[in-house]
């Protein structure tokens, strides 16, 4: 469960189909991928109004997703995320009408009239984030939204938030390599009754196991040549972690991105992570990662095993429209350009 949504133990992430991985399949490929997760089990789609801008155009994500679900919409609990601008805000615009326009732009793309989870992609500084919290409850009253969330915060936005309109799920970045969350997120989360949903939970594909230093990544629209756990000598300073995952993998004859999901399934009655596939075959293994069970002598084992790493490269769970990765990442690109490496 996220706060009232019922959804499968695990969801997918469909940006990788339009956005942040590279080249992208055919779209008859990433159709039937999706569909192919339904019908393995999957009940929980993400997507974001944002995903596909830097190939295509803002929406391409979403279109795609939309276009895939259509025919079991009712039976999915489908997630989109906006972007608030502060130029959008003005005294002629006010946060609730700025909602309703990237709301509606949404549901056109998604092939939809309603939205089940709606998250404030980045909490935006200048825009007081009350204001978004009474808009979201509005559209909840409504019945354009069913609930909302909000992605890459702390606890103290999110205690803010949650008091004006009670907040469904926050998704942050989490997984074995990325462990903010543990220490106030999901304490407040579990106390709350609010779902937390890891993204990157197989921290971009590093615990699959499946990258090593000599792993080239793609030169357009690649989030991994940027993530800083995937830079060449993290990669090697963080392979004590992949060790462990192999040892348990191969003990249990499954994968090591099965062990790193079902890790996070036995931690949190209230995660459900959301990994990312371009590839139908990784979808539906991923998506098996329930049937991956860890007794509890095994996840105490594992976890003082990953207690005793130390982990090398860090993004962390808190950012904002002002200060973000998607940014670090455009600025190190332009470096890279301006110097030519
Ligand atoms: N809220 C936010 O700000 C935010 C930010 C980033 C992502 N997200 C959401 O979270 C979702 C997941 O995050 P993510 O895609 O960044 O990270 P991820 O799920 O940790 O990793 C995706 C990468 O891992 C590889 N991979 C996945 N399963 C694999 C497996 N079983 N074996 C080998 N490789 C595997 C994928 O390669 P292949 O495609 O080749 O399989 C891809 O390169 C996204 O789709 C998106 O919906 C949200």
């Amino acid at each position: 469960m996220i706060g009232t949504l019922e959804v499968s133990e695990i969801g997918i992430g469909c940006m990788g189909f339009s956005h942040g991985y590279g080249k992208i399949p055919a779209e008859s490929y990433s159709i039937d991928a999706i569909r192919k997760a339904y019908e393995a089990g999957c009940t929980f789609f993400d997507t974001a109004e944002v995903y596909g801008d830097v190939l295509f155009y803002p929406g391409h994500n979403e279109r795609l997703v939309g276009k895939a679900v259509k025919d079991f919409r009712k039976d999915i609990v489908l997630a989109t995320k906006l972007h608030l601008h502060s130029e959008e805000i003005s005294s002629k615009t006010s946060v609730y009408e700025a909602l309703c326009r990237h709301l509606k732009r949404s549901m056109e793309n998604l092939e939809t009239d309603y939205v089940d989870l709606y998250y404030l992609h980045r909490v935006n500084l200048e825009i007081p984030l009350e204001d978004v919290a009474y808009a979201m409850g509005r559209l909840i009253c409504e019945g354009a939204i069913r609930a909302w969330g909000l992605s890459q915060v702390n606890v103290d936005t999110l205690a803010k938030a949650h008091a004006i309109t009670p907040v469904a799920a926050v998704q942050n970045i989490y997984s074995m390599l990325e462990r903010d969350c543990e220490k106030e997120i999901f304490p407040y989360c579990l106390e709350h009754n609010i779902g937390v949903v890891p993204f990157s939970p197989i921290a971009s594909g590093f615990l699959s196991g499946k990258i090593n230093t000599e792993t080239q990544f793609e030169a357009v629209d690649d989030v991994r040549n940027f993530v800083p756990q995937l830079k060449k000598e993290n990669i090697k300073a963080n392979q004590p972690v992949l060790d462990i995952l192999a040892e348990y993998a191969g003990r249990k004859h499954v994968s090591c991105a099965q062990i790193a999901l079902s890790w996070i399934l036995h931690k949190y009655p209230n995660a459900v992570p959301i990994p990312g596939s371009k590839n139908k075959e990784r979808i539906l293994e991923n998506l098996n990662a329930t049937n991956v069970k860890l007794s509890d002598e095994e996840f105490q084992a594992l976890e003082a095993a990953l207690n005793s790493c130390t982990i090398f490269g860090h993004r962390g769970n808190v950012e904002t429209e002002q200060s973000n990765f998607r940014m670090e990442w455009k600025n190190i690109k332009g470096d890279l350009e301006r110097n030519n490496i």
